[in-house]
């Protein structure tokens, strides 16, 4: 039976085992997903054992993706982004050289996410919260959207001013201004515990806003619940995690027979899912 794992730190609250392996059973692959909690000295080995394949493939979460990345034969990604959360091995023709290959599906996920809800960013104000991990594959693909504005806050302000250099459009904001936009997307880690606040000034905030939070555990982070209540459009990370991973499975079912992979439905029985217990 060939093995996948999600690799991170924490790694628990991870929903990828359970959307996986729901995958592998509807298209009869016989394949188990596992979660592991690893440390940065244990990444060498874990993908080694890709090499002699004891797994077959591997999801990188927070907050290793960029730390994979020296241990991986070819990435096929940005180069901005500098963030890995899929592993393959090339297999798509029977020559090949069985390549241990990092690629970026985050960029995908945020993008589909938007257009499953027919969402456009086309000439929109955009305000990004946070420079974490995952921010720079979210600027990537709003950059392709052409919005007008693509304005970003984060605490530690040297962080920012590092993504500013990748992404020199990037207008900086103070932490803690609300600044006036169409679209608001927290990219940082607050919200996850239930006291978590962001500080925005809802007052300050015009009618008909569209508030996006990458979490999705909680359901509703503070963030957003202060967006609904005051009637704002909003959306969590759930459409996003979807989407990544659809485009993760689809890598790991490439194989000589089947050259562009297999793509994985998603369909309301598999959001409902993921729904929290
Ligand atoms: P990493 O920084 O290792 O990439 P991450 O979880 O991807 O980790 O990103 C965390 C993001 O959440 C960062 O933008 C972080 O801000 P700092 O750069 O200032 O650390 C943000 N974040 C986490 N806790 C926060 C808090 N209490 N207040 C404000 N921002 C916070």
């Amino acid at each position: 039976m060939k093995k996948y794992l999600v690799i991170g730190n924490p790694v628990n609250h991870s929903l990828s085992p359970k959307l996986h392996n729901y995958w592998f059973k509807e298209n009869n692959i016989n394949a188990v997903y596992e979660k592991k909690q690893v440390r940065e000295n244990d990444i060498e080995e874990i993908i080694s054992e890709m090499r002699n394949g004891k797994v077959e493939g591997i999801n990188v979460t927070v907050p290793f993706k960029k730390s994979v990345i020296p241990f991986l034969d070819k990435i096929e990604i940005p180069e901005k982004t500098q963030s890995v959360n899929t592993i393959y091995r090339e297999k798509n023709n029977i020559t090949s050289s069985n390549k241990i290959i990092g690629r970026n599906t985050d960029i995908q996920g945020f993008a589909y996410s938007l257009a499953h809800i027919k969402y456009s960013v086309k000439g929109k104000k955009i305000f990004i919260l946070g420079a974490g991990g995952v921010t720079p594959s979210i600027i990537y693909a709003l950059e392709e959207m052409e919005p007008s504005i693509i304005m970003l806050s984060n605490r530690t302000k040297e962080k920012a001013e590092n993504l500013k250099k990748s992404f020199p459009q990037l207008e900086l904001v103070e932490w803690g201004d609300t600044k006036n936009f169409d679209m608001i997307i927290n990219t940082t880690s607050l919200g996850l515990q239930e006291n978590d606040k962001i500080p925005i000034n809802y007052d300050q905030i015009g009618p008909g806003k569209f508030f996006y939070d990458v979490i999705y555990n909680p359901n509703k982070t503070n963030f957003l619940l202060g967006a609904e209540k005051r009637g704002h459009q909003i959306e969590n990370g759930k459409l996003m995690f979807v989407y990544q991973a659809q485009e993760a499975f689809r890598l790991w079912t490439i194989a000589p027979n089947v050259p562009n992979g297999l793509m994985p439905q998603i369909n309301e029985k598999v959001l409902q899912l993921l729904e929290n217990d």
